[in-house]
């Protein structure tokens, strides 16, 4: 088998030969046929009816991507009176599924609006923690109470996958996701609105202390650090936790997860080896989050892994590091298509997961690979709301032709922040 996207050809066939398992493009003739994608495979006589009734008199079809041959066309297809209904139905539901796109595509903007925003005020925090305590914390409480205040809301949020090519350090986008991420695990182990603003304050400074490791030492690669480095970067947790004394009013719950993060739960961690129920609840959170993060966006980008392998990972290889319950309400919550996962849809078309709810994990908000088209052009489908269309497998991104690898899989650091109800 060759590589997904893998450009397929077509040949021009009469409408009157189509049969159902056929795979074609309406791409060519129409820029406005009612069709959710330019290119399928026809399932039904319904669709066959319609693009008929729409006035086509041939088609192109792609046999090496069809179940099914052309028909032998014995005599014209009768025309019945029913087809105009057929057309304006289906141009009617177009049109209604555009609106819910553009709605998509609005709250994603606005997600990506607000991320901006937060990330410019966390890198004015950071940039202050020493100079004014108290200037740093303000803001950074600022993008916590806004946050958690969502998170502890009624309403459903959804986690938002955004690519944030302006990132220069991983710090910030870091520190952000495991904010993110750490909230999304508390929310789903029902934490009150206080636990939820002190566990996003702990995430959002777990990595502080990573400011006072000289750049010399954080900057090189891993393979390369001595074990006086490793040493020097494990002193992180510490020299986070002295800077957030100076910091006034910083919450004891908050500081015990910049202390904590990194301990694991079968004692093996550092600083202090804790194990089990002595290490704090909101630093088991973060430590989830913290490794989730580091093996989707990776400080050398090219070791990333697609996100579900990163679940699959640490449930099987790594389970014993983490508090069991609060691992299955992360995996739980993220869903089988996690944000960042590259998919293949029953109609064939391929697909990144950009945003999913928890409500409903199973029809994430996916953007669509389509030929000649741009990436910030990608058509957006919901899932929850095109609900003939469903997710039959995820890919690897070396599953996939380099051309739609690249669409799918840019190399920019991945953020994720949310959004209020994109669907359900
Ligand atoms: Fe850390």
């Amino acid at each position: 088998m060759g590589f997904w996207g893998k450009k397929k050809h077509f040949e021009r066939i009469s409408v009157d030969a189509l049969q159902p398992g056929m795979h074609i493009s309406v791409a060519e003739r129409w820029l406005d046929h009612p069709f959710l994608l330019n290119e399928f495979t026809l399932e039904n006589e319904d669709q066959i009816r319609l693009i008929i009734g729409l006035g086509m008199t041939n088609i192109l079809w792609c046999s090496e991507a069809s179940d099914a041959a052309p028909r032998e066309v014995i005599a014209d297809r009768p025309r019945g009176p029913s087809w105009p209904d057929l057309v304006s139905q289906a141009r009617k539901e177009r049109d209604e599924r555009r609106v819910k796109a553009d709605e998509s595509k609005k709250s994603t903007a606005l997600a990506a609006k607000a991320y901006t925003k937060a990330s410019k005020e966390l890198r004015n925090a950071f940039s202050m923690a020493y100079s004014s305590p108290k200037v740093a914390l303000e803001k950074a409480m600022g993008i916590v109470n806004e946050v958690a205040g969502a998170f502890s809301s009624d309403q459903e949020i959804s986690i938002v996958l955004l690519s944030d090519r302006m990132a220069k350090s991983n710090l910030h986008t870091h520190s952000v996701n495991v904010m993110l991420l750490s909230l999304l695990i508390a929310k789903a182990r029902n934490a009150s609105e206080q636990d939820l603003k002190d566990i996003g304050l702990g995430a959002l400074f777990h990595d502080i202390g990573m400011l006072r490791v000289p750049d010399a030492v954080r900057m090189k690669e891993e393979s390369e650090r001595t074990s006086a480095d490793q040493s020097y970067m494990q002193l992180h947790t510490d020299l986070g936790t002295k800077m957030t004394l100076n910091l006034p009013d910083f919450t004891a719950p908050a500081r015990g997860v910049v202390a904590m993060h990194h301990e694991h739960y079968d004692g093996s961690g550092y600083p202090f080896k804790l194990a089990g129920e002595k290490i704090p609840l909101f630093a088991r959170y973060a430590a989830i989050a913290n490794r989730y993060d580091n093996l989707c966006n990776p400080a050398r980008l090219e070791d990333a892994i697609p996100p579900a392998q990163a679940l699959s990972r640490m449930y099987k290889i790594e389970g014993s590091h983490f508090d069991q319950p609060a691992l299955a309400s992360f995996i739980k919550s993220m869903g089988v298509y996690p944000p960042g996962s590259i998919v293949e849809l029953s109609n064939g078309a391929l697909g990144l997961v950009t945003s999913v709810n928890r409500s409903n994990t199973l029809r994430p908000l996916v953007a669509l690979w389509q030929e000649g088209v741009k990436p910030e052009d990608a058509p957006l489908i919901d899932l929850g709301v095109e609900t003939e269309v469903k997710i039959v497998r995820s890919l690897r991104p070396s599953d996939l032709e380099p051309a739609v690898r690249e669409y799918l899989n840019p190399r920019a650091r991945t953020a994720y922040f949310y959004s209020k109800a994109v669907s359900g």
